[in-house]
Order: structure tokens, then C-alpha cells, then sequence
């Protein structure tokens, strides 16, 4: 049933990247875009705008270009990410990383294409058409979470913690900002265009926080104990680039116990939702357990 569910929503929002991405014939960084956004991924970011929706009664389908834009953006943030001057990772999503593939160059004008694409999508949207004022509030948080104050700002703690012992309120904001805000994003964009009550949006949001850094500290421990083949990313980065992480800071059983925690705390959140929170209830377990 979950798995059933799950292949719908990620055939749905491919079919819709494949249509929505500019036409890649005589273009490098149109081939760059496409290449990085189709060459895999877990999609969770858009199933949690789609189901978001849906669980809040409203209509999946005016929100999969809002979807489409948040893994624009997502795919985006994990092409800088790889570039030498942050991470320096040779591999994404089990194929050579947009810069190894297209160049330095091609790879920087690849990400900056796809966040600008992004908010024409949604600009273009039956929502932003039909709903406008909707359109609007979903578009204002897209922004602010991939930006300084989300995204961005996780990204620009993480390289200025390179080599340095930070305080686990350092670690928290950084994972919240750099993984967890395009979670949130995305659930409270699916909420918004559902137009689901108080109740609701708060109570996905707090399942948005919990499983946003549980999601950022299973990565780490991904870091540290997985395996290139099913990873489709280099292991060890973290520790090649010194980075501060979770396992770093707190060690692997305590890195393993908060995932654990911290996923419970996400299903915790979806108690509102009673037996509509199933979905939601088994993709948290699935990813607290992931091997890739
Ligand atoms: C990787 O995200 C970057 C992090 C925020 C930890 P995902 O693990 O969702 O990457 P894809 O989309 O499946 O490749
Ligand atoms: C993800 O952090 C942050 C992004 C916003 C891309 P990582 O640097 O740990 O992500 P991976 O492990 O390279 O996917
Ligand atoms: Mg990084
Ligand atoms: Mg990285
Ligand atoms: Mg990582």
C-alpha cells in the first residue's frame, strides 16, 4: 500500500519535471539541468508537498508544479553543494556530479537556472491563475526557506564549521536551516494550497522540524556507514572535509538513538490526522531506516 502510493506520487512529479524543464536540444545548461534533476533522487521533498496537500483536503494536482519547483530547488542546492569550493564530491545520485559531468561552469549556471525556473513553474501554475493569493503565500515560502534565513543560511554554518568544534545549538540550527527548511517548505506549501486550517498546518510543521533533522542526521550517519553503490554519493565527505556533523559531535550510537527519537517525534506530530497519517507514519520509519 505505502510502496503502491509512493510509485504513484514519484511517476506523477517525474512525468511532470520531464514536461516542465526547458528544452535541452541546444543548450548545455539546459542538458545540466535536466541531467542532475533526472538522474534520480528520492523525490521525498515533492511527495511531501503532493501528500501534504491531499492530507489536508486539498487537490494534489494544483499543487505538483509547486512540487516540481521544490525539487528544482532541492537539485539546485545538491549541485553547489558537490562543487569543489563547498563539498567536493565527485558522485550524486550513483552518477558523476553535475560539475565532473558538464564542467564547473555549466554546473554553477545549471543550479542558478533551476532556482530561477523554479518561480517561473510556479508562476505559470493553474494555482497562481485560479488562486492567485495562494500562489503567492506558497511562492513566499518557497523563497524564504531555500534562502538566507533557511537553506543558504544551513549551508553557510556548515562551511564556516569545517574543522571547528560547534555546540550541538550550532548543529541544530545549521540542520534545521540547511536540510529542514526545504521540509518545512514543503509542507507548508501543501498545506497553504489546501488551505488547511491552523490545526493542521501546525501540526505538519512540527512533523516538518522533527523529520528534518532526523533526516539530516541519518545522512551523516550515511556518511560514516553506508556504501557508495547504494548511497549514489561518495562515503566519508564529511570527514575528508572536516565537517561538524552528528556523528562527528555526538558519535554513531547517539547519532543513531536521535534518529530514532526524533522520527518518533515526527509520527508523534501526525496524531491529528488519525489513520489519514498513515502514509506520512511509514515514510518517516522507511527514511529513519534508509540506506540510501
Ligand atoms: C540530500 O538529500 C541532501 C540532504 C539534504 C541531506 P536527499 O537525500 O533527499 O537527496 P536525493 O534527492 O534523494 O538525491
Ligand atoms: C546537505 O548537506 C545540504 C544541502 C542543502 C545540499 P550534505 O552536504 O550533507 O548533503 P550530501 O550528503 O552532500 O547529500
Ligand atoms: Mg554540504
Ligand atoms: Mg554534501
Ligand atoms: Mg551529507
Amino acid at each position: 500500500m505505502f510502496s503502491d502510493t509512493m510509485q504513484a506520487y514519484i511517476a506523477q512529479i517525474e512525468a511532470a519535471l520531464a514536461d516542465l524543464l526547458p528544452d535541452a536540444e541546444h543548450s548545455d545548461v539546459s542538458k545540466a539541468m535536466r541531467y542532475s534533476v533526472s538522474v534520480g533522487g528520492k523525490r521525498i521533498r515533492p511527495v511531501l508537498v503532493l501528500e501534504a496537500c491531499r492530507l489536508c483536503g486539498g487537490e494534489p494536482a494544483l499543487a505538483l508544479p509547486f512540487a516540481c519547483a521544490l525539487e528544482m530547488i532541492h537539485t539546485y542546492s545538491l549541485i553547489h553543494d558537490d562543487l569543489p569550493c563547498m563539498d567536493n564530491d565527485d558522485l550524486r545520485r550513483g552518477q558523476p556530479s553535475c560539475h565532473k559531468k558538464f564542467g564547473e561552469a555549466t554546473a554553477l549556471l545549471a543550479g542558478d537556472a533551476l532556482l530561477t525556473h523554479a518561480f517561473c513553474v510556479c508562476a505559470e501554475s493553474t494555482l497562481a491563475k485560479e488562486q492567485p493569493e495562494k500562489a503567492i503565500r506558497a511562492v513566499a515560502l518557497l523563497s524564504s526557506l531555500a534562502g538566507t534565513a533557511g537553506m543558504i543560511g544551513g549551508q553557510e554554518i556548515d562551511l564556516a564549521s569545517e574543522g571547528k568544534q560547534i555546540s550541538l545549538q550550532v548543529l541544530h540550527e545549521m540542520d534545521a536551516k540547511k536540510t529542514g527548511a526545504l521540509i518545512r517548505a514543503a509542507c507548508q506549501i501543501g498545506a497553504v494550497i489546501a488551505g488547511a486550517n491552523e490545526e493542521k498546518t501546525t501540526a505538519l510543521t512540527a512533523f516538518a522540524d522533527a523529520l528534518g533533522q532526523a533526516f539530516q542526521v541519518v545522512d551523516d550517519i550515511l556518511d560514516v556507514e553506508g556504501d557508495t553503490a547504494s548511497l549514489g554519493k561518495p562515503v566519508g565527505s564529511d570527514v575528508q572535509s572536516n565537517k561538524s556533523t552528528y556523528v562527528s559531535l555526538l558519535g554513531l550510537s547517539a547519532a543513531k538513538e536521535s534518529a530514532k527519537t526524533l522520527t518518533e517525534q515526527a509520527v508523534g506530530a501526525l496524531s491529528v490526522f488519525g489513520e489519514e497519517g498513515a502514509f506520512l507514519r511509514a515514510l518517516s520509519e522507511k527514511l529513519c531506516k534508509r540506506t540510501y
